[in-house]
């Protein structure tokens, strides 16, 4: 079999040629979907945390999907998702560390391990001085994995699911993931369909560096996605039209909104992605788990 080295198996980026699997990385950047012009738009959550925002339909689980298929390709990380209706994120629960439905305890609970984990990394990092080596952030030469925490229909945590008393701590705890996540290599995304207030506080909607706007109704909704002023801009989700699903402005930081047709991972896509992942994964005589 004529079998080429994976170091040619390459995507290219702005950046340079990006391994593609089995050696794909959290640190890689992440294909998800084309630009106005055809061209493909890659992002990154690594050190950032991202905020999907639209109408129901809009292609929010869509792009969710693209972001999973990528963190399940790679060894280098572990999942943790929150899938308030079970069937979105479902096909990748077999590979998740933590697949959490409707249950608050539970969800609770697994905010305050991966609280515990921030601690413990926070607190590694600060030892580092002990040995000479001032560091703010983990860096892949760490061989720290990575955490993705993937939320989709926050709504359904902060203010339907449970009680008044779980959906506070559930937001209290989610703030401090998405505040310290980031230099800790535990990024977060979420998904909801109208990030209002009454939804997710201000402080905490604040800490999203990235933003994705689906299609929206009104230029005040796609604002509090993409934050305020941007649809005077001319960057509006409400044109989007309803037909063209996974179609967003997506804001990466510092920059302007930029429109992005989604890929769409049809079921059978993420069914052998996820069989894929599984196999990758699978636990091997030198302990790779
Ligand atoms: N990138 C895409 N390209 C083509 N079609 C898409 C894309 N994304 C989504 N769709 C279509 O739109 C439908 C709804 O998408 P999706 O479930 O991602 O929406 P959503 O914003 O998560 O909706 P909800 O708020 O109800 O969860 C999909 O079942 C699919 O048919
Ligand atoms: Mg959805």
């Amino acid at each position: 079999m004529d079998l080429k080295p994976d170091r040619e198996m390459t995507a290219m980026t702005n950046d340079g040629p990006v391994p593609v699997a089995p050696l794909m990385s959290m640190f890689d950047p992440i294909y998800i979907g084309i630009d106005e012009f055809g061209q493909p738009v890659y992002t990154s959550v690594i050190y950032r945390n991202l905020l999907a925002g639209g109408e129901p339909g809009g292609g929010k689980s869509g792009l969710l999907n693209a972001i999973c298929g990528h963190a399940a390709m790679c060894l280098d990380t572990s999942l943790v998702l929150f899938d308030g209706k079970r069937v979105e994120l479902g096909p990748w629960q077999p590979i998740a560390d933590e697949f959490v439905v409707g249950g608050m305890d539970h969800a609770i609970s697994v905010l305050e391990r991966l609280q515990k984990v921030l601690d413990n990394r926070y607190e590694w990092l600060a030892h580092l001085i002990d040995f000479g080596s001032v560091r703010r952030k983990i860096v892949p030469t760490d061989n720290v994995r990575v955490i993705l925490t993937v939320i989709d229909e926050l709504a359904l945590y902060s203010a339907t699911y449970g009680t008044k008393l779980q959906q506070e701590r559930f937001v209290v705890l989610l703030r401090d993931l998405v505040a310290r996540g980031r230099a800790a290599a535990m990024p977060v995304v979420v998904a909801t369909q109208r990030p209002s207030h009454d939804i997710i506080p201000t402080s905490l909607r604040d800490l999203f560096g990235y933003r994705a706007a689906f299609r929206c109704t009104t230029p005040n909704s796609s604002n509090i996605v993409l934050g305020n002023g941007w649809a005077e801009q001319g960057y509006n989700a409400q044109d989007i039209s309803p037909e063209n699903q996974g179609q967003a402005y997506l804001l990466t930081e510092g920059g302007t909104p930029q429109k992005v047709k989604v890929c769409y991972l049809s079921d059978d896509n993420i069914n052998d992605l996820a069989k894929h992942a599984k196999w990758i994964r699978k636990p091997m005589s030198g302990g790779v788990a």
